[in-house]
């Protein structure tokens, strides 16, 4: 299996379309619009080309030639901006795979060669179990528990704060 992270361009616009639409956003913020249309998908491609290898790093994850999900890492603001927030998903097909945990490395290691901070963090609902594992099998240490710090469709989530220093 091969795992590429690819830069979001214009020629993954479709890609990116039916990605974002399909995605399971049950431990996911509402930052992503919903049905994600074509504009959304506009603004996306615009905003990563004006920040991509500036103050963050967004990439498509490509498994053997297909679109199967998004990676980021943006670089915080104000005194936080030498921390970097990291953020992903993948499309339900190609769960439980390895795939993320591989996708994690590289975007970790070309985030701290080629952007300007010393840590990155990660912030997971307590029950998403799986993306806790992916960060530890990356060296993310538990560094803290928010206790109901998420409120998301009718519920109430703790917070769990992962950290990576470079
Ligand atoms: C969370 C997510 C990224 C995991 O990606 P993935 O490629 O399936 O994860 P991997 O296959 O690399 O598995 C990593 C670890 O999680 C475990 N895992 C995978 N799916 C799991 C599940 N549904 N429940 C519990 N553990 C799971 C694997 O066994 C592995 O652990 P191990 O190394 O001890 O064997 C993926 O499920 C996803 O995109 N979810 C929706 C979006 C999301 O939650 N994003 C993260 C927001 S913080």
């Amino acid at each position: 299996m091969e795992i590429k992270l690819v830069k979001w361009s214009e020629d993954l616009k479709g890609d990116l379309i039916n990605l974002c639409n399909k995605a399971d956003r049950s431990f996911l913020s509402g930052r992503m619009p919903y049905p994600y249309t074509e504009e959304a998908a506009d603004w996306w491609l615009g905003m990563v080309s004006e920040h991509d290898g500036k103050d963050g790093l967004f990439r498509a994850i490509v498994v053997d030639g297909k679109v199967a999900g998004n990676i980021s890492v943006e670089q915080k603001a104000d005194v936080y901006c030498r921390d970097g927030e990291i953020g992903y998903l993948l499309l339900t097909d190609f769960w439980s795979k390895g795939i993320m945990t591989v996708a994690v490395r590289q975007i970790c290691e070309a985030a701290f060669a080629e952007l300007d901070i010393i840590r990155i963090t990660g912030l997971v609902y307590a029950p998403n179990t799986a993306s806790q594992r992916v960060l530890e099998r990356n060296g993310f240490v538990k560094e803290g528990l928010q206790k109901n710090a998420v409120y998301k469709d009718g519920r109430i989530y703790d917070l769990c704060l992962y950290g990576k220093i470079k």
